[in-house]
C-alpha cells in the first residue's frame, strides 16, 4: 500500500487536535498503519524550535518576520527528513497537524510575500505535497473564545501564547488566507466547516478521506 500524507489546518481553536485523535482512532481501528505528527514540534529539534517560537520572547525583542519564517522552515526541514519521508517510504499514513499552508496563512498574514515562501518551499519541500489537506474552518471570534476557555482552564501551567495573543483582525486575515488556499488548490484541499459538534466534523472529514483511502488500497467498509 502506498504511503499517504494528510495535513490538518485551520485557525486557532478550530478543533484540530480533537479531530486528529478521532481520526487516528478510526484509522487504526480499520487497520490503517497511521501515525500523527505536528508542526512546529514533530522532532526533538522541532520541540526546541516550538518553545522558541511560541513562548513569549524573554528578551522582549521583536523578531523580524523573516527570522520567524526561517525557524518554521527549519522545523519543517527536519520534520520532513526524519519523520514524514520515512513514514511515507514505509507505506504508512501520516497525519500532520499544520504544515506549509500554515506558513502561507500566518506568515503571509504577517506580510511575507508569496514569492519568498515559494523559494523557501522549493528548498525545503522539493516536490513533496500532502495528498490531502483538511482545512477546519470557523469564525475566529468563535474559535478564539474556545482558546480563551482552554487557556483559562490550564491555569498556571505553561501556555503557548505567541499567536493566541494576536488580534482578531490578524486571525481574520489568517482565515481568509486558508479560504483562498482551499479555493485555489481545490484538488488537494477540502474545506470542512468546524462550527459543529466534534462527531459531525469527524464524519465530514471521514467522507472526504474515504475515496483517497480506497484508491490507495486501504480497507474502508
Ligand atoms: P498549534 O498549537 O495549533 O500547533 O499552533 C502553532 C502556532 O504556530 C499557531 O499559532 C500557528 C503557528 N504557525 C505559523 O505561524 N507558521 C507555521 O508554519 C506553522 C506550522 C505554525
Amino acid at each position: 500500500m502506498a504511503g499517504l500524507f494528510i495535513t490538518i489546518e485551520g485557525v486557532e481553536g478550530a478543533g484540530k487536535s480533537t479531530q486528529i485523535q478521532m481520526l487516528l482512532k478510526r484509522l487504526v481501528g480499520i487497520g490503517v498503519p497511521a501515525l500523527v505528527s505536528k508542526e512546529p514540534g514533530g522532532t526533538p529539534l522541532g520541540r526546541e524550535l516550538r518553545t522558541l517560537l511560541l513562548s513569549p520572547h524573554a528578551s522582549g525583542e521583536k523578531w523580524c518576520p523573516e527570522s520567524e519564517l526561517l525557524l518554521f522552515y527549519a522545523d519543517r526541514a527536519q520534520h520532513i527528513a526524519t519523520v514524514i519521508r520515512p513514514a511515507l517510504e514505509a507505506g504508512r499514513l501520516i497525519l500532520v497537524d499544520r504544515f506549509e499552508d500554515s506558513t502561507r496563512a500566518y506568515q503571509g498574514a504577517q506580510g511575507i510575500p508569496e514569492a519568498t515562501m515559494d523559494k523557501l518551499g522549493e528548498v525545503v519541500l522539493g516536490r513533496l505535497r500532502p495528498h490531502m489537506t483538511l482545512v477546519l474552518d470557523m469564525e475566529p471570534a468563535e474559535s478564539l473564545e474556545r482558546v480563551r476557555v482552554r487557556n483559562a482552564a490550564a491555569g498556571e501551567t505553561f501556555k503557548e501564547t505567541r499567536f493566541d495573543n494576536e488580534t482578531l483582525e490578524f486571525h481574520t486575515r489568517v482565515r481568509k488566507r486558508f479560504l483562498a488556499i482551499a479555493q485555489r488548490d481545490s484538488q488537494r484541499v477540502a474545506l470542512v466547516p468546524a462550527d459543529r459538534t466534534p462527531e459531525e466534523v469527524h464524519e465530514a472529514i471521514w467522507a472526504h478521506l474515504t475515496p483517497l483511502l480506497r484508491s490507495s488500497g486501504h480497507p474502508v467498509e
